[in-house]
């Protein structure tokens, strides 16, 4: 049995102990890992962290200013957020294959914090949200030889980057990290959030990736989860588990897809010529095999209305019922 204040005096001590009076960085990101990574290693040694925060424009809606206000604002962390938007759109352009779009997006990623983190004369230390199956996937992979798509946020770091690694989740699998983030303060909705790609939107735009592009998917997928989080679940739980209250909690990831394809429609008395977003939603225990979703119809049909209604620019909506194998979850 886990007992929550214990682990978290152990954990902070063993940082302390580990890091003594050092400066150490974290790449903030957003998602779940690196965020309690953040808020543990805070708890320990306060202002001895920094966290740089890289916004590579392929984040969802609001989620830069999520981020800021969660950590720089309510917990008092450093941060530094940094607007590589444009840096990022120009490494891709004209960039099409999904492995080299990831390629890119991993390189600029560790390019930008390297230059921040330079900044910073004094870090020993590069925090990471590394968790136990990360650890067992990247073991894995080497013995096996085969990627299929490749992960960029595991075991990234350049040779060039003289620090000593600092990863306080390694032992932990995910229940336990939610339980840690929700102990250290951090709000249920971020913790108990559906994971995210490192690459982000970059592989949810399919083919180039645009900055029109971008912020036609951020508004349709807001949409999307919104929808998702205020409709209530009336199926069962699993198997001892607590029952879902909402659609969100419902499904174990969900997000729309951008497709660059052009289809007719009619808005008024007007012809339109617009692009199409699929929504993808999937249940799954270990991401390696999943279900789609089957979400009621009503919120689908209400989604779509939204969809096409708020987001001037797209006039399709459709609902992605491929499970995975043989689709993936991603698109790309
Ligand atoms: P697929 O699409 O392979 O996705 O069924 C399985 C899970 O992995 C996530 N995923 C990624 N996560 N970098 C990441 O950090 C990536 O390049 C990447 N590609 C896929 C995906 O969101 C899903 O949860």
């Amino acid at each position: 049995d886990w007992n929550m204040p214990d682990y978290i005096s152990e954990a902070v001590e063993k940082i302390r102990a580990q890091v003594g009076t050092d400066e150490v960085i974290l790449g903030l990101s957003g998602g779940v890992d690196s965020s309690v990574a953040a808020a543990l290693i805070h708890r320990a040694i306060g202002d001895q962290l920094t966290c740089v925060f890289v916004d590579h424009g392929l984040l969802r809606l609001n989620e830069g200013k999520m981020v800021m206000d969660m950590f720089s604002k309510n917990l008092g962390v450093k941060v530094i957020q940094v607007d590589a938007t444009e840096q990022f759109m120009g490494h891709l352009a004209g960039v099409t294959d999904p492995e080299q779009k990831r390629k890119i997006i991993g390189r600029e990623f560790v390019e930008v914090f390297q230059a921040e983190s330079g900044k910073l004369v004094n870090a020993k230390w590069l925090a990471q949200g590394t968790i136990y199956p990360d650890v067992i996937e990247s073991a894995g992979k080497g013995k096996k030889g085969q990627t299929i798509k490749s992960h960029h946020n595991v075991g990234g770091l350049p040779e060039t980057m003289k620090l000593q690694l600092l990863e306080p989740l390694r032992e932990l699998f995910k229940d336990e990290v939610r339980k840690l983030g929700v102990a250290l303060g951090l709000p249920h909705e971020m913790v108990y959030r559906h994971p995210f790609p490192g690459p982000g939107l970059g592989v949810r735009i399919l083919g180039e990736v645009k900055k029109e592009y971008a912020d036609l998917l951020r508004r349709a997928d807001a949409i999307f989860i919104e929808e998702l989080r205020n409709t209530p679940y009336e199926g069962a739980a699993m198997p001892g588990e607590e029952a879902p209250k909402n659609w969100y909690d419902a499904t174990s990831q969900a997000f729309a897809v951008f497709l660059p394809v052009k289809s007719v429609g009619v808005m008024g008395d007007g012809r339109t010529y617009d692009y199409v977003v699929a929504l993808r939603a999937v249940q799954t225990q270990d991401f390696m095999t999943a279900h789609w979703a089957h979400l009621p119809h009503t919120l689908l049909g209400k989604v779509s209305n939204r969809i096409i209604n708020e987001v001037r620019g797209l006039n399709r909506v459709v609902y992605d019922i491929s499970g995975k194998p043989p689709a993936t979850i991603e698109w790309e």
